[in-house]
């Protein structure tokens, strides 16, 4: 039943696609956003050591899983743990995240394109601040607008990915990534102009301890899950596109350092135009649609920041949606039969429905009691599943999986094949054995309410 498994053309092109799937609006949009609430340089600091320590060596674990077993996330489980039940579950639970993030997800990045259309068509002029914010409250609030949207963008993906591994997903990804790359730094490079660079600079280099938060730490390492594409079976399905003569370890170090880079671009140009105009950098989600297009209106070449801007949200967004549908699409036809094509479409399809709760969230339309029952929107309700529940469980799993069940030797050839850091073997098996697993259960216990780190740690003063 299986055919011949397509694989990346060549290793740059597989990092760009593994990239672009880590680059996203976890980058572009929640970093910001999250450092701005929880203090700026410390917290920066403290996710760029959970970037490193945990966060990339479960990164190579999935890669080394997939490249194995030469299977979507479930097939991993099943090929290499004998088809036992509870490991096959922990595969169908990152194909579910898979499919919940790709619903809001869509939304988001739907909602990014409708902001390119309006910052070509200067939907800004002759509006005072109050009312270029509140545009968005208007088109949340738009079941059509934003049903239309959620629908170009999922389709779009669906287009990409229908195109197969290397004519769709490492074309695009190439192509989209090292546009994203180019439109980041000249954003940079213009807000190295502003008044308020040296300040934004300070705000997230400078670690000041007073505003450390023992919570913060575990928001810190929630983030560089999402952020890496961790704990839902994508970079398993990735890695099992990969050769036996690429270097799994060297490219996991090489997609921690450029998650973190391009994280601090991004926070090297959003704050910068924060404190040039005296906003607070504590915005929260609502800082790329309410507050930039304000700021980026009132600056000079208004037109060619905001369009650069968000056209860099939606290719940062579409590849990552491409690994999402990727994901789920590979489980159907490795373990279904389905061609490529056919999953696509039906995943597709299904996504789009399964949005249009996401997208009707902020009107009255669906679900009107939903806030009122659950606190949150359902947007936010699946956001909040799937990021402090699903995706630090799907990471847990594979660390135990493979620092506890998986016979030593057989991951070890993994590992080394391909690789000249073998002596990166030991401190990794270390790592995914001890740090990975207690400081995941340390989320799991924290964001469950059952410890309270920052008491514990007698800072609860802060
Ligand atoms: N890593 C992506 C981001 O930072 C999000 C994502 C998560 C994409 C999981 C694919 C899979 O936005």
């Amino acid at each position: 039943m299986h055919k011949q498994r397509e694989h990346w053309s060549s290793h740059l092109g597989f990092i760009l696609a593994a990239a672009g799937s880590a680059i996203g609006l976890g980058t572009l949009w929640k970093f910001p956003y999250v450092t701005g609430q929880n203090g700026g340089g410390i917290f920066v600091l403290i996710y760029i050591f959970c970037t490193f320590f945990i966060g990339v060596p479960v990164f190579i674990a999935e890669l080394v899983l997939g490249r194995k077993a030469q299977r979507g996330a479930v097939g991993v489980f099943a090929n290499l743990a004998n088809d036992s039940a509870i490991w096959k579950t922990a595969g169908w639970l990152g194909v579910a995240s898979s499919f919940l993030i790709m619903s809001f997800y869509s939304v988001l990045a739907g909602w990014g394109l409708n902001y390119v259309l309006m910052s070509l068509s200067q939907f800004y002029k002759n509006l005072s601040s109050q009312e270029i914010s509140g545009v968005f409250d208007l088109l949340a609030s738009s079941a059509d607008i934003t049903l239309f949207w959620h629908l170009i963008f999922t389709t779009l993906t669906a287009a990409v990915v229908y195109r197969g591994v290397r004519q769709g997903i490492e074309y695009w990804s190439r192509f989209m990534t090292s546009g994203l790359l180019i439109i980041l730094i000249s954003l940079c490079l213009y807000a190295m102009t502003l008044e308020g660079f040296k300040e934004g600079l300070h705000f997230i280099f400078y670690p000041d301890p007073a505003r450390f938060k023992p919570s913060a730490a575990i928001e810190a390492l929630g983030l560089s899950f999402f952020t890496l594409s961790l704990g839902q079976g994508i970079m398993l399905t990735y890695g099992s596109y990969m050769r036996k003569s690429d270097d799994i370890p060297k490219t996991g170090l090489i997609i921690g350092l450029m998650i973190v880079l391009i994280s601090l671009l991004a926070g090297m140009m959003i704050f910068p135009i924060i404190f040039t105009f005296g906003f607070a950098p504590e915005a929260g989600p609502g800082l790329v649609f309410k507050t930039l297009p304000v700021l980026f209106s009132k600056l000079p070449g208004a037109l060619f920041i905001s369009t650069g801007f968000f056209i860099l949200f939606v290719f940062t967004a579409l590849t990552s949606a491409v690994a999402l549908i990727e994901v789920v699409a590979a489980n159907f036809t490795d373990l279904l039969g389905w061609s490529r094509h056919r999953a696509v479409i039906i995943v597709a399809i299904s996504c789009f429905i399964f949005g249009i709760p996401s997208a009707l969230s902020h009107t009255n339309l669906l679900f009107p009691n939903w806030p009122a029952i659950y606190g949150k929107t359902f947007f936010a309700t699946i956001d909040d599943l799937v990021s402090l529940w699903l995706l630090p469980i799907g990471g847990l799993m594979v660390s135990i999986f493979t620092g506890w069940v998986l016979d030593k030797q057989i991951i070890r050839e993994e590992f080394n094949s391909g690789t000249r850091l073998r002596w990166l073997w030991q401190p990794w098996m270390f790592f995914m054995r001890w740090i990975a697993p207690v400081a995941i259960i340390a989320i799991i216990l924290q964001q469950s309410g059952l410890i309270d780190i920052n008491a514990w740690l007698g800072s609860s003063q802060l």
